[in-house]
């Protein structure tokens, strides 16, 4: 039995700031698929409530279940006054949770602070932008950098890792829930000033970089710099993010500390982070980077499941830790927090789970098991009601788990493989978001018009597309690079694009790409900055453009389509740069002008497009650009209404595949695989289609909603 740390040296590593250890790898090996939920045993007390454990867990155990997330709300439920803990229960909790087959994950509840603790230590409180102090009554009233807080933080964590951090039946621990609220009290904003100090060193060298003669805004003294979240200079606002991922991420950082000196190695440390995945209150990335594995929450909200939006926020998602995820929470069929809160149609639950694995998730835990009988959460979408019994999506939800008993040894261990990546940053997204320019400039809708047709490219050849960040990934992976909105790029990383095109790659960058520097100051020598010299052009002017009329173009093949919404004129300033699209007749300061240009450089070749294409062309040109990278070619037949998500391992050279077909609509459709297939899951058939080419290819019909699960033949699955 491996000897435990002491509460007290727990405390010491906290205190010293330790950095977390090398993270454990031992998770990571290929485990099973888990299916679980959101349970909140504290709400459901055994003396008011006996038996009522026993038979929700029993209920999870009969839809397959073999996970629950508790605890990171729990905090005046285990510390019920200061000092004084009650981790009986949870002890208790997890015991029964395992006599039923289902292994944990703890949360820290250093998300909703109790209320004696919030009234002996008012300094934890944070402050909204508006200058008002938070109270208790919500949750997430904490300052997340008072040191105050930090210390209780420290304090319950170090208690929960010592009694649970070599349970076995716990598998993984989740810090806080969904990091959001910054704070905007005094003592935060004089550690921001110290954060720029540490930074620029120099008020010279910030009031340059800043270009703070520019309104009078010129600092003589560090204590000067207000600290706001909107209207104040761009690279003020875009070193505030900075600034805020720091904080949350010390944060975060101590809690790790603490859990990874007392837990086990093959415990995972995670956080859920929220926002529907594509919120950027912070660098999504360097939060991640301190994780064992990244996971989020993944709801729809008003309406119905958007496959494309939703496969590309899976996929961004993917790209934070650039490995497989965890959807801590989903929604069983609705939520409470849409303006209309609908109920997702039958099937639909399940598709949307089905779909989140295909793009790389190994776990779907619902949100939540049973609604608190009070509380701001009483009409959330749940499994159980408030009796306990099964309410009508129970049974779609148990279906799901029954295809995870089926599939999970298939799937476990495998992951998306993709030959072309969208670059997305986050100091584009702030530099962009601060100044729109125009505000239908709505960058999830300009990403997700690059991603449909990419994706559709991918699918088609039994790929996925990854998203990822230009900084730090390895670029060299792939063929075909696409980067819609690159708007802030420093000379370190034009280094790295003109890196990856000298040694063959493809790079074709979207309108915006290049403007800004890493102080979020304009690049004197116009877009796309220091790329311009490799691009042997530049732009010339940008429009924002009025919602009609639509703006004509050509290729000089003869193809035409529209633009809309952004306009970049570009000139070609070298030889040997190609004109691939101009602007039509009769607009204004665009007539005749360049709208895309290309330059090849050895094998390589780099793109600028400066406008939003329409879906034809746009696809059409992405489509030669993928051939022209050496993208896999297309082999499958899908009709668009089916998704084709391939998961494969490589192991003792042998790789082996397991495609996940989902129809999205509520009309049958059938699929055409190349190749010959076994059907993992009931009632669904991959019957033999014929041969072409001396290749076999099967079909799969899908019912309305359906799901299908595949190996190749070829290849069984031991
Ligand atoms: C999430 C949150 C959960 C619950 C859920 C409701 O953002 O983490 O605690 O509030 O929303 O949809």
């Amino acid at each position: 039995m491996p000897r435990r740390p002491s509460l007290l040296l727990l405390l010491v590593a906290f205190v010293i700031g330790m950095a977390p250890a090398a993270v454990s790898q031992a998770f990571r090996t290929a485990a099973p698929l888990r299916i679980g939920a959101a349970w909140y045993p504290e709400q459901w007390p055994p003396d008011k409530y006996p038996g009522r454990w026993d038979a929700d867990l029993t209920l999870m155990q009969q839809a397959h279940m073999n996970v629950v997330r508790i605890g990171e709300f729990a905090w005046s439920s285990l510390e019920p006054s200061e000092d004084h803990y009650d981790l009986d229960w949870m002890e208790q909790a997890i015991a029964l949770a395992a006599r039923h087959h289902i292994a944990v994950v703890i949360g820290t509840p250093t998300d909703a602070p109790p209320a004696w603790l919030t009234s002996k230590y008012p300094d934890t409180l944070g402050m909204n932008a508006d200058g008002r102090l938070r109270e208790h009554g919500g949750r997430r009233q904490f300052n997340y950098a008072s040191p105050t807080y930090r210390r209780l933080c420290a304090l319950i964590v170090a208690r929960l890792a010592e009694r649970f951090g070599h349970n076995p039946n716990v598998i993984g621990w989740q810090i806080g829930n969904e990091y959001t609220d910054e704070s905007f009290d005094p003592a935060t904003r004089a550690r921001f000033q110290q954060f720029l100090h540490d930074k620029y060193k120099t008020l010279a060298n910030l009031n340059q970089h800043w270009s703070t003669a520019y309104w009078s805004q010129t600092y003589t003294d560090w204590s000067q710099i207000p600290m706001v979240n909107a209207g104040g200079n761009p690279g003020l606002l875009l070193d505030h993010k900075h600034f805020v991922t720091a904080t949350w991420r010390s944060f975060q950082r101590e809690q790790i500390g603490i859990l990874r000196a007392a837990i086990l190695p093959t415990q995972f440390i995670t956080t859920n982070i929220g926002g529907l995945g594509w919120s950027d209150n912070w660098d999504h990335y360097a939060i991640t980077a301190d994780l064992d594995l990244a996971s989020w929450d993944n709801y729809v909200g008003e309406g119905h499941l958007q496959a494309a939006r939703n496969a590309m926020l899976n996929d961004l998602v993917r790209g934070w830790k650039r490995q497989n995820f965890w959807v801590m929470e989903t929604e069983p069929g609705s939520v409470n927090w849409a303006p209309i809160n609908n109920a997702l149609d039958p099937g639909e639950t399940r598709a949307l789970a089905w779909q989140t694995i295909g793009h790389g998730a190994d776990a779907v835990l619902y949100w939540q098991w049973c609604d608190a009988l009070n509380g701001q959460e009483q009409y959330h979408g749940a499994i159980v009601g408030p009796a306990g019994r099964p309410l009508p999506i129970y049974t779609e939800i148990q279906q799901l788990g029954h295809d995870l008993d089926l599939t999970s040894s298939a799937l476990a261990g495998t992951a998306p493989q993709s030959q072309m990546a969208i670059l997305h940053d986050y100091d584009s997204r702030w530099a962009i978001d601060f100044q729109p320019h125009s505000k239908d400039y709505d960058q999830q809708q300009v990403l997700l018009r690059f991603y449909t047709p990419l994706n559709a490219i991918a699918q088609s050849s039994g790929h996925a597309i990854d998203i990822v960040d230009p900084a730090s990934a390895p670029l060299d992976a792939y063929k075909l690079l696409v980067a819609p909105s690159l708007n802030v790029i420093s000379a370190d990383l034009a280094g790295r694009l003109v890196a990856y095109v000298r040694q063959g790659g493809h790079l074709i960058l979207g309108p915006r790409a290049g403007m800004k520097d890493e102080f979020n100051a304009v690049n004197p020598q116009r877009q796309p900055g220091p790329l311009a010299g490799a691009l042997g052009g530049h732009v010339v002017q940008y429009y924002a453009l009025l919602p009609a009329p639509l703006i004509a173009v050509t290729a000089p093949d003869g193809a035409t389509g529209t633009a809309d919404t952004w306009a970049e004129t570009l000139a070609a300033t070298a030889p040997d740069t190609r004109i691939d699209l101009v602007y039509g007749p009769g607009n204004g300061w665009l007539t005749g002008k360049p709208a895309m240009i290309t330059r090849t450089i050895g094998s390589g070749s780099i793109s600028y497009l400066g406008t939003l294409l329409s879906p034809d062309l746009l696809r059409s040109l992405l489509q030669r650009a993928a051939a022209q990278a050496g993208v896999a070619p297309p082999a499958q037949h899908l009709p668009p209404e089916v998704e084709l998500c391939v998961r494969a391992a490589t192991s003792q050279g042998k790789i082996r595949r397991v495609f996940i077909l989902i129809n999205h609509s509520d009309t049958p459709h059938s699929a055409t695989l190349s190749g010959s297939f076994l059907s993992l899951l009931p009632d669904i058939h991959a019957v033999a289609a014929g041969i072409a080419s001396s290749t076999p290819s099967t079909q799969i019909d899908l019912p309305p909603q359906g799901i299908a699960v595949l190996t190749q033949n070829s290849e069984p699955i031991r």
